[in-house]
């Protein structure tokens, strides 16, 4: 494609000298943007059969293109395509070899379009995909929790408040914690993929094209909702990948808390449960060692999923309408926080159903830490004491079990009237893990038979929403 000054770029026409070495290199994208190009053969296609649909291309030339793009498709993916610096980007690489190959068809393919409603529309069609793809993983994880939740119904374990062994709770409620927050990681992905399947296309530069084209035509070969309303807009913003970053940031600050808790549940001074030794790493020196890389890793993922999210917004602000070179910047921030969720996700599907949960010591992480003095409170209440003063009296039994070293299920009877005389035998009742659980039986709350409803209704949320 040299120009007659010699200069080997499609836009050649109004330039008198070839690029700089370096700026070709710096402003180039093709290092990065050549993922997109199943999703720019795609727009292709839909382009050249709208053309061809309103008269623009005949079908003999769409024929050609049609088939050119395949092949160059095909090339691609059996690593046959030689990608060059010099042609830029992804689009101008394609187009290209196009030509290339088929000639003055080939040049015909950009009638009506810019390479600003083109990348707009590639990232779309990409994002789209991944988001589906990230749909998959986030519900085999979902579904990896309600079964660890049901296995784990009735595993007692503290729960905690400031990090500190507040009330008994089940392990399939903890279980049943994390899923909710994935709940609704999973909804605003759907949310933001309406607005990201809305179609660039056919807005070309900034205004708009002279060719009688149909955008709905091409909204509908593409499988878009609509095209988008304004052709400014379509080409400038890029509202729609903070979105999607905003919501993954999100997610990974949710798996970054699942991350922390397994952390600390798998050292030695919790011991709660076993991460599997495919999930973990050893030491190059301590022999002992098995660190929870994985959920290391994904909790100092985080970081740059945020770092993303910033990176965007700040890119965003501050641009005039319409499209500006500033938005090449939008895909390496947006393509690592595709590739850091997906990956965070697998692993974490993978890893979930294999954990091992050691439910002795967690009873025994519950048994200890008073986690039954709530019970206590509320057992004086329902014998007609006020709540602030049961609090009292259990506060002043508590500070004896510290000094006796005794937890309240271990006192006698005559040890605990000596705080109240409405003291019962039936009190153990109620001192008891199983006791105390199996009393928090409402909606939401922790008792067995209320993990293993929540387990239910969750199961059919989740073939009501993945059908
Ligand atoms: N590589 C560019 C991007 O990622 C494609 C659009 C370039 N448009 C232009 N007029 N230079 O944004």
């Amino acid at each position: 494609m040299a120009s007659d000054k010699g200069i080997d770029k499609p836009w050649a026409g109004r330039f008198t000298e070839a690029t700089d070495a370096f700026v070709e290199a710096f402003t180039a994208s093709v290092g990065f943007d050549k993922r997109l190009y199943r999703h720019d053969i795609m727009g292709s296609l839909a382009h050249a059969r709208m053309l061809t649909h309103v008269g623009v291309l005949t079908a003999d030339e769409c024929q050609a293109i049609v088939s050119g793009l395949q092949e160059i498709e095909r090339d691609i993916e059996r690593g046959a395509f030689e990608w060059r610096v010099s042609l830029e980007d992804v689009h101008m690489n394609i187009e290209a070899r196009l030509t290339e190959r088929i000639g003055i068809a080939g040049k015909k393919l950009h009638t009506g379009r810019s390479r600003n409603d083109q990348i707009a529309t590639d990232i779309r069609l990409y994002l789209r995909d991944e988001i589906d793809a990230i749909h998959a993983e986030l519900a085999r994880l979902q579904t990896a929790l309600l079964d660890l939740a049901e296995r784990e119904a009735d595993t007692l374990m503290p729960g905690f408040t400031h990090l500190q062994v507040a009330q008994p709770i089940t392990f399939g409620h903890h279980m049943m914690a994390w899923f909710e927050m994935l709940v609704r990681d999973a909804a605003r992905l759907a949310d933001c993929r309406k607005r990201v399947n809305i179609m660039p296309l056919g807005a070309a530069a900034l205004a708009g094209t002279s060719y009688p084209i149909d955008r709905a035509y091409s909204a509908q070969l593409l499988g878009f909702d609509a095209p988008a309303e304004n052709s400014l807009d379509a080409v400038s913003d890029r509202d729609f990948a903070i979105e999607f970053t905003a919501a993954a940031a999100l997610l990974m600050t949710h798996l970054s808390r699942f991350s922390e808790e397994l952390i600390l549940w798998s050292s030695t001074q919790f011991s709660f449960v076993d991460l599997p030794d495919r999930f973990c790493t050893g030491s190059s020196i301590m022999p002992q060692k098995k660190n929870p890389d994985v959920p290391e890793l994904v909790r100092g993922k985080t970081g740059r999923v945020t770092g993303n999210l910033i990176a965007l917004l700040t890119l965003m602000k501050a641009q005039p309408l319409a499209y500006n070179k500033d938005n090449q910047e939008d895909k390496e921030p947006l393509f690592d926080t595709i590739d850091t969720v997906r990956g965070s996700l697998k692993v974490y599907a993978d890893m979930m159903p294999a954990l091992r949960v050691k439910r002795d010591n967690l009873a025994q992480a519950a048994r200890s830490g008073f986690s039954t003095a709530t019970d206590l409170a509320d057992y004086l209440v329902r014998r007609g004491v006020a709540f602030r003063d049961a609090h009292e009296v259990v506060g002043k039994a508590v500070r004896y079990g510290v000094d006796a070293g005794k937890d309240l299920a271990e006192m006698t009877l005559d040890e605990l009237r000596q705080f109240s005389p409405v003291i019962g035998q039936d009190v153990f009742d109620v001192l008891t893990l199983e006791g105390s659980v199996a009393a928090r039986n409402h909606l939401g709350g922790t008792a067995p038979a209320q993990v293993r409803a929540a387990v239910q209704r969750a199961r059919s949320r989740m073939r009501a929403s993945n059908p």
